[in-house]
Order: C-alpha cells, then sequence, then structure tokens
C-alpha cells in the first residue's frame, strides 16, 4: 500500500502551475460523446478521476487519443450499452454518462454513480430534470432503466442548485425538441466551461453562469475544441500551502475571480497575498486572525476548500467557525487534525477551532479528497513527520501533487 510521507516545516518558494479544473474535465469528457463529428479537449488534468471516464468512453466504442494535456474524442461510432455497475461506481461523474447517453439515444441503463464517502449524495434532482424533459424511469437495486420516445423541452426547477443536476439537465436537454428553462441554477464555473463547449458544437445555450440557464434544442452537434478552466480548487489548496508555508510562493494559472470567496476570507485574516491578472503570491503569515465561514454554491466559499481552510484555522488566534451546509459528513479530517494537536470541536454542522495549536507530525488518513489535501497541509506545517494512508483519494483529484509540492521545496514523498 501507498503512504504519502511529509517532513514537515520546510518553507515553499516558486511556482506551482494550477492544472485543468477536474470538475470540469469530469463533465467535459461525457458531453464529448453528444458531438456527432470529433472534439479535441485541452488541458485536461492527469488524474484518476480521468482515466475512468476514458475507460467508459473506451467501453462505448469512442475512440480516444492523448497527446500531454489533450485528449481527441471520436465517438462517432458509439453504442449505447449498459455501463457495468464496477465502472459507474468508481466515481460520481460517471453520472454524466447518464445525461448525454439518454440525451442522444433516449435510452440509457446505468447504475447509481460513486464519489467521496461525505455524506448522503442523492440525485433526485438529476432524475426530476429527466423525467420533466419526457423520460420514464425505472429504479431496480441501484440501477437505472431511463428512456423516452423523445426528449421535449420544459421548465425545470431545481429544488436546490446542485451543480450535478443542472449539468445532467444541460445535457439531456442540448439536443430536446424545443426550449428547456433551467430555474435556480447552479453558478459554477465548470458549468459554463461544458456550456461553452456545447456552444461550441452548435448548442444554443444562454444564461450558464447565472441561475437561469436557456436552452434552444438542435438536432445536430458538430466537432469542436475546448480548453477545460483552471482548477479553482486546486489553486485555493496551493494558496492555503502558501499561507501556512510560502515565501513568495506563485500559483500560476489561477482566474482570481474563480476564488474570490477564499482571498477575501485570506485577506480579513491578514493574510500575506498578492493578486495578480493570472497568478497569485503568498507568504507565510504569522498573525492571523479567526473568521467564520458558511459554505455555499458558487460564488459562495466552496466547500471543497472547507477542509484544507481548517488547517489554516488552526493558525488563527481564537475562535474560528466552519458552518459546512452542501454536505452532512465532510468533517472526517478533523479527528486526525486533533490527533496533530488541533483544537477543534464539532457541534452538528459547526466546526469550532480554537487557535494557534502548533500542529505535530503523526500517522493520519486520507478519508476522502479533499481531507486528503487537508491532511498534506497539515504535513506541510507540522513538526516532525506526518504520514497519510489512503492516498489514492488524493490521486484522485489532485495532479502531480506530490511532484509539484516537491519543486518548491517540500519534503514529501511516496513509499510504497
Ligand atoms: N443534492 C440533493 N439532490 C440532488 C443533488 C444534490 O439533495 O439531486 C444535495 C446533496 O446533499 C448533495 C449536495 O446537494 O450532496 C451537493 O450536490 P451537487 O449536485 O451540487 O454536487 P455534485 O454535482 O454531486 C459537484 C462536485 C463536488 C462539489 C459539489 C459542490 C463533481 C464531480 N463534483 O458535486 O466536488 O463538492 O459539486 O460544489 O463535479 C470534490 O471535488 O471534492 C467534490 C466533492
Amino acid at each position: 500500500m501507498r503512504n504519502l510521507v511529509i517532513e514537515g516545516g520546510h518553507l515553499l518558494e516558486g511556482t506551482i502551475t494550477v492544472g485543468g479544473a477536474k470538475n470540469g474535465a469530469v463533465a467535459l469528457i461525457p458531453a464529448a460523446l453528444l458531438s456527432d463529428e470529433i472534439v479535441t479537449i485541452d488541458n485536461i488534468p492527469n488524474i484518476s478521476d480521468i482515466d475512468a471516464l476514458v475507460e467508459i468512453l473506451e467501453y462505448l466504442g469512442a475512440k480516444v487519443q492523448f497527446e500531454g494535456n489533450k485528449i481527441r474524442i471520436d465517438s462517432r461510432n458509439i453504442q449505447n450499452k449498459e455501463i457495468p455497475e464496477s465502472i459507474s461506481t468508481k466515481l460520481r461523474a460517471s453520472y454524466y454518462f447518464m445525461a448525454a447517453l439518454l440525451g442522444k439515444f433516449k435510452k440509457v441503463v446505468m447504475y447509481f454513480p460513486g464519489g467521496c464517502n461525505i455524506g448522503k449524495r442523492p440525485i433526485d434532482q438529476t432524475l426530476k430534470a429527466f423525467s420533466e424533459l419526457g423520460a420514464t424511469i425505472i429504479e431496480e437495486d441501484n440501477k437505472y432503466t431511463i428512456f423516452a420516445e423523445e426528449i421535449v423541452g420544459n421548465n425545470i426547477y431545481l429544488d436546490m442548485p446542485s451543480v450535478g443536476a443542472t449539468i445532467n439537465a444541460l445535457l439531456t436537454a442540448v439536443k430536446a425538441k424545443g426550449r428547456t428553462i433551467i430555474e435556480n441554477a447552479a453558478k459554477e464555473p465548470e458549468i459554463v466551461n461544458v456550456a461553452t463547449f456545447l456552444n461550441n458544437m452548435g448548442a444554443k445555450i444562454t444564461g450558464a453562469g447565472t441561475s437561469r440557464i436557456i436552452i434552444d434544442g438542435v438536432t445536430n452537434l458538430k466537432g469542436s475544441y475546448i480548453e477545460v478552466i483552471p482548477d479553482r480548487i486546486e489553486a485555493g489548496t496551493y494558496i492555503l500551502a502558501g499561507v501556512l508555508m510560502g515565501n513568495n510562493l506563485k500559483i500560476a494559472n489561477v482566474i482570481p475571480r474563480h476564488i474570490e470567496a477564499l482571498t477575501m476570507k485570506l485577506k480579513q485574516m491578514g493574510a500575506s497575498i498578492k493578486i495578480n491578472k493570472d497568478s497569485i503570491i503568498v507568504s507565510k503569515t504569522n498573525q492571523l486572525k479567526p473568521v467564520s465561514i458558511k459554505t455555499l454554491g458558487y460564488p459562495g466559499f466552496p466547500t471543497d476548500l472547507q477542509q484544507p481552510m481548517t488547517v489554516v484555522l488552526c493558525m488563527a488566534s481564537g475562535q474560528s467557525k466552519i458552518e459546512e451546509t452542501i454536505y452532512e459528513n465532510r468533517f472526517q479530517n478533523v479527528v486526525y487534525l486533533n490527533k496533530m494537536g488541533a483544537s477543534i470541536k464539532i457541534e452538528k454542522n459547526v466546526l469550532k477551532i480554537n487557535g494557534p495549536t502548533p500542529l505535530l507530525g503523526q500517522d493520519v488518513e486520507s478519508t476522502d479528497l479533499r481531507a486528503g489535501a487537508c491532511m498534506i497541509l497539515a504535513g506541510l506545517v507540522a513538526k516532525g513527520k506526518t504520514r497519510i494512508t489512503k492516498i489514492e483519494h488524493i490521486l484522485r483529484g489532485y495532479e502531480n501533487i506530490v511532484e509539484k509540492l516537491q519543486a518548491v521545496g517540500a519534503k514529501i514523498e511516496i513509499k510504497e
């Protein structure tokens, strides 16, 4: 079994370049099969979630070619086959294939998707969208058979601005007959990325990035090109590493507007952070003030940065609070931070963090992707050695994280 071993206390200097957004790329790849021609997606991150999606594409009969971070997808000859449970449960984003196949073939058979174990993750809003668009859904033992004689545009009102349901509704509605309006849509930049890709194919989508998306169905979709936007969560994670251990650490290939919720909080804490046009420079800050944070959909504070942020709040003088409003069980990192010397209490969905508390290296676990990022940050700032197990979770979502951190001076390595 592979572990990550970190010797803490080393300053981070130089530049870390952020890769393409995981949560953009994992939707763009399934979206590609809607095209009747060949498409190219650039800036694909090198993470294992992408491998799982490519496995599904190839299983369906698509031709997939990689050239560095560029992927060329020819799905002209794909077949609408049932995707085995063993593949679809590897990751959450497999359910984008549900929507894309339903949109293209008007029928799909697939299992409930996988994803990090961070609490219940229902897909009722996605299923509601499918049914509003005219589909019949039969569920048996986690297996969904979804079909329609015709996909017909409709008004879809989402009960909550779900990222997954918004993208799924988009993917299914793009070739529907007539107009679809998604109300209370999620506004994440990754959704705009997907809509741009589809529009480049000839789709007619307006309003992506706002809470009202309008889609006028088209019959054909041509070849197209898109670049995955920079990963705002990866950027945020390295910015936090910089607040803990940076010495003018530069995070390059960033869209600062996409992570304003984080940078505004860090400024409020008194962190040393300089924002340029497409990069951010951060240095270790010793006197941090406590803050209160509530996770929300974009443009609010992202839940995906909540666990990494907790480490920085351990360094602030006084009590900070985090209210997690998106997931019911995204605090599994806390027990390990406390083991390292933190003083954090969980009260229902609120964390109360008393700082500053120095951290000491320990054996800890990466219980899920962002918990793993949290443990890496804790290891970088802790005294002594931290050993992290279950690192597959981290490698699912962070491109070359070990190499990127080593290159700026971290003492981190993978041990077999
Ligand atoms: N929800 C429902 N019903 C639904 C959909 C959502 O009740 O039909 C509730 C659930 O509580 C769910 C929460 O809303 O847990 C958030 O769901 P959402 O659909 O917004 O999230 P997602 O599409 O499942 C994506 C990212 C997550 C990220 C969230 C929120 C992907 C593949 N995943 O998940 O990323 O946390 O949006 O921004 O894009 C991660 O990268 O670590 C990660 C978990």
